[in-house]
């Protein structure tokens, strides 16, 4: 009895769902006649077309105010910040005499500086022999860009030592400042004047024993050459090269813990913002194992 209550039931339903869906009597289909649907969709398209007409103008009034060349906020990275090369998470460096320590940080070295030969420095910049900002204020773009040629990082090119000095105990490594756009560092007339410096210290210094840098200056500091700024950003200024000072570390003591600190020099980049500590200097730590 319950069973055919149930089919009963259901049987009801679907004859009146079938009836909504198409209603031979009244010819509607859910509910509406075809004119009824044909007029419901010619409205919707309407009213998506002015929709979509009203959202691509204000897309369009926006990017009419948007320099592609530059960005139009920023709030953060006005203050540059240093990184190393190779590239590693932990930020050290750990090796002994034995190539499987140190092929990572050969390797990391390697694939920085791809693109930094002789030929395709050719290619891509231009040879600059001034000592000055690299201004390009006329309206040309691309804009051009300085070489940056490896054999400027000296024994730490990896033209000689391929291994970059790990294989004998006295490693590179490459320290770059991060690329903001028209940024202008400022020199420090004690230092240099054509160039902003870096130089790299350790908590104990004696025991990180001597070290040089490549490109440096007459005084021995690392040297970034002012006609790499400002940079214009990589739409304008697509073959732009970011300099690097390759630091060697000569004469390290072995088997202890290296905290290196390596800073910028420029007038106008803070090196001791407590919260960052990566703002304008770059810490790592650095040990060859005997
Ligand atoms: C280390 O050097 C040996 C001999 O020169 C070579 O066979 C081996 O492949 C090297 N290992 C690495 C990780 O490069
Ligand atoms: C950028 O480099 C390409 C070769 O990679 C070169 O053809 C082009 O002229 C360069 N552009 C500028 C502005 O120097
Ligand atoms: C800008 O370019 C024009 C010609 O294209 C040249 O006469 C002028 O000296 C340039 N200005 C600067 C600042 O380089
Ligand atoms: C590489 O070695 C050659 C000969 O020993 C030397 O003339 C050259 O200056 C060296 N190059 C670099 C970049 O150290
Ligand atoms: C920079 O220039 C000033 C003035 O021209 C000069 O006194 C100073 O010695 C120069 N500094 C360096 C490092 O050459
Ligand atoms: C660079 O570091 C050395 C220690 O290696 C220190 O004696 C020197 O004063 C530093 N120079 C600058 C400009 O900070
Ligand atoms: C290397 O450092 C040790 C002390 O750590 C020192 O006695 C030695 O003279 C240094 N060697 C060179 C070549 O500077």
């Amino acid at each position: 009895m319950a069973a055919l209550t149930m089919n009963r039931t259901w049987r009801k339903f679907f004859d009146e769902m079938k009836e909504f869906i198409w209603n031979p009597k009244t010819r509607e289909f859910m509910g509406r006649t075809g004119s009824s649907w044909a007029l419901i969709i010619i409205f919707y398209l309407v009213f998506y077309a002015v929709l979509s007409g009203i959202f691509a103008l204000c897309l369009f009034v926006m990017l009419q105010t948007i320099d592609e060349n530059y960005p139009k906020y920023e709030d953060r990275l006005l203050n540059p910040g240093l990184m190393i090369r190779p590239n590693i998470q932990s930020l050290q460096i750990t090796f002994n005499g034995q190539n499987s320590t140190w092929q990572q940080y050969v390797d990391g070295i390697d694939s920085a500086l791809q693109g930094y030969d002789q030929f395709t420095q050719q290619q891509r910049g231009i040879n600059c022999a001034f000592q000055d900002y690299f201004k390009q204020d006329n309206i040309t773009a691309p804009k051009q860009a300085c070489q940056f040629t490896r054999d400027l990082l000296g024994s730490c090119s990896g033209l000689n030592d391929t291994s970059y000095g790990y294989a004998n105990g006295m490693p590179c490594v490459l320290i770059k400042m991060n690329r903001v756009v028209s940024f202008i560092p400022r020199i420090i007339p004690g230092f240099s004047n054509t160039s902003i410096t870096i130089n790299c210290t350790a908590k104990n210094d004696n025991l990180l024993g001597s070290r040089v840098y490549f490109p440096s200056t007459s005084q021995g500091l690392g040297s970034i050459d002012l006609k790499y700024y400002p940079y214009y950003g990589n739409r304008a200024q697509p073959n732009y090269t970011q300099p690097f000072v390759a630091v060697q570390f000569l004469n390290l003591t072995q088997n202890i813990d290296h905290q290196v600190e390596c800073f910028v020099n420029a007038a106008n980049i803070i090196t001791n913002d407590d919260r960052d500590k990566f703002q304008g200097r770059v810490c790592f730590t650095l040990q060859y194992k005997s």
